[in-house]
């Protein structure tokens, strides 16, 4: 069946919701059956879509700025849909419109990059770049995004306002969400969405919490310079060896005697290299890790004192060190903030969509989101969509080569981004409407 069809079966199918939705909602607009909306993701016209999608872009996973491909395809799609958009942001990022064009504005957002490793799952839609995979599910959320637009663009008469679709390039440590942001493109939008799939919360569950959920995270590199020589002979030598492990001692202390205990932060040495013969001192050692933390004040005082503790240790053993933080290359991501306002509201979305013994609290997780970047700039909220059904299978953590997609969370993902979207439009409508109301009684 093609776009058109569907669309009128989509009509057929949305007005037998109505007289139930009515009776049952307070609300004034209530063309917005968001109780349904899982029913109609998980209709084989949006659900089987949603899936080719995601295989054909798990097929070609492409890094960070370089997502040429996997962008072509998302503007094919929201064409098809007759989805209007803004390209080139942000090198591959594309910006989609469904709604009046005017305010109210809220966004949802989905990360297109894949990552530099070699997929050891055995099936028919493999990787077929040798190297790189999509192992932490970005491809499932370009494709549940898109199933939103879908979902949305057959309502968008009913929206009081625009939903603003982001589909963002390099999550994975290089800054793409805040390219998109100082691209301009956020501007005037009152809220943004996000989620994140996940191995072991239950397929049809959500999770998250108010304030931290992911933390913030840096990398730092150091080179430790000393002076090469025999091994015999140590005493015409400067040895960085010894300097380094020192160094990094010291760097554990940090955490261990000078973070408040119930702040909860991580500086791990992940990188060790230097020398390679068994009698040769050698000349330097460079070391490497990544640290994080929940909140920007103690990201800032962790950086300084990691490069204090550096160069002051390496300096006790008679060498010098140059730290750098790699900001330009790795990025340096905030804590992942959750708008405490939000929060109550996508309870209740959530709640209606998908029943309120499914929507999970959760404790914050040390790993980090680049989704940071838009709460710096906006009100935002992200939640992990549970994919895990344990009488199929156990899936594998993310950025694992066996990382699976459980694809029947696609249309959980699909229904709980587009009612949080249109649900938003018409109460954040209604509030402006009502301020703008008094406004004229006081005049
Ligand atoms: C935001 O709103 C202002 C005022 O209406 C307008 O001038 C500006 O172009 C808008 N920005 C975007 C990105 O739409
Ligand atoms: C450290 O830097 C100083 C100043 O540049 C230099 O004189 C010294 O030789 C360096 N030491 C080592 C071990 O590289
Ligand atoms: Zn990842
Ligand atoms: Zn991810």
């Amino acid at each position: 069946m093609d776009f058109f069809k569907w669309v009128n079966l989509f009509f057929i199918i949305f007005n037998c919701f109505l007289p139930i939705f009515s009776n049952s909602s307070s609300t004034s607009n209530d063309n917005l059956p968001i109780n349904k909306f899982l029913d109609l993701a998980k209709n084989p016209q949006v659900f089987d879509w949603m899936v080719d999608i995601r295989r054909k872009i798990h097929e070609k996973p492409e890094l960070a700025y370089e997502e040429f491909e996997t962008s072509e395809l998302i503007r094919a799609k929201l064409d098809e849909l007759g989805i209007p958009y803004k390209h080139p942001v942000a090198v591959t990022g594309v910006i989609g419109y469904i709604g009046t064009g005017l305010p109210p504005f809220v966004a949802l957002r989905a990360d297109m990059d894949a990552l530099l490793m070699q997929e050891l799952v055995e099936w028919e839609h493999k990787s077929k770049v040798p190297g790189k995979m999509h192992a932490c599910g970005h491809d499932a959320h370009v494709a549940m995004l898109l199933g939103a637009a879908k979902i949305l663009k057959g309502l968008e008469k009913e929206l009081p306002g625009t939903v603003v679709l982001v589909f963002q390039p390099a999550e994975e440590g290089a800054g793409g969400a805040k390219k998109v942001v100082d691209a301009g493109v956020l501007e005037n939008v009152s809220a943004i969405f996000g989620l994140h799939v996940n191995h072991n919360l239950r397929l049809g569950e959500v999770a998250s919490r108010s304030g931290p959920l992911f933390a913030g995270s840096g990398f730092f590199e150091a080179i430790i310079s000393g002076k090469g020589g025999h091994a015999a002979i140590p005493q015409h030598s400067i040895d960085p060896i010894l300097a380094a492990s020192n160094v990094i001692v010291s760097l554990q202390h940090i955490v261990s005697r000078e973070a408040d205990p119930l702040d909860s932060q991580v500086v791990t040495v992940a990188k060790f290299q230097g020398g390679g013969a068994f009698n040769v001192i050698p000349d330097s050692v460079t070391i490497g890790g990544t640290f994080r933390v929940f909140s920007d004040k103690s990201l800032k005082q962790l950086r300084s004192r990691i490069e204090q503790v550096i160069t002051g240790q390496a300096a006790v053993h008679r060498c010098n060190a140059t730290v750098s933080f790699l900001e330009e290359e790795m990025g340096l991501s905030p804590p992942t903030i959750n708008n405490g306002g939000l929060h109550g509201y996508f309870q209740s979305i959530a709640g209606s969509v998908l029943g309120v013994d499914k929507v999970k609290d959760m404790q914050p997780v040390m790993g980090s989101e680049d989704f940071a970047f838009y709460q710096q700039a906006l009100p935002g909220y992200i939640f992990l969509l549970g994919m895990e059904n344990p009488s199929v299978e156990r899936l594998h953590l993310p950025h694992s080569p066996y990382f699976k997609i459980n694809e029947d969370a696609l249309p959980y993902g699909a229904a709980l981004h587009a009612a949080l979207a249109a649900r938003y439009l018409v109460e954040f409508h209604q509030e402006v409407s009502v301020v703008e109301g008094k406004y004229h009684d006081e005049l």
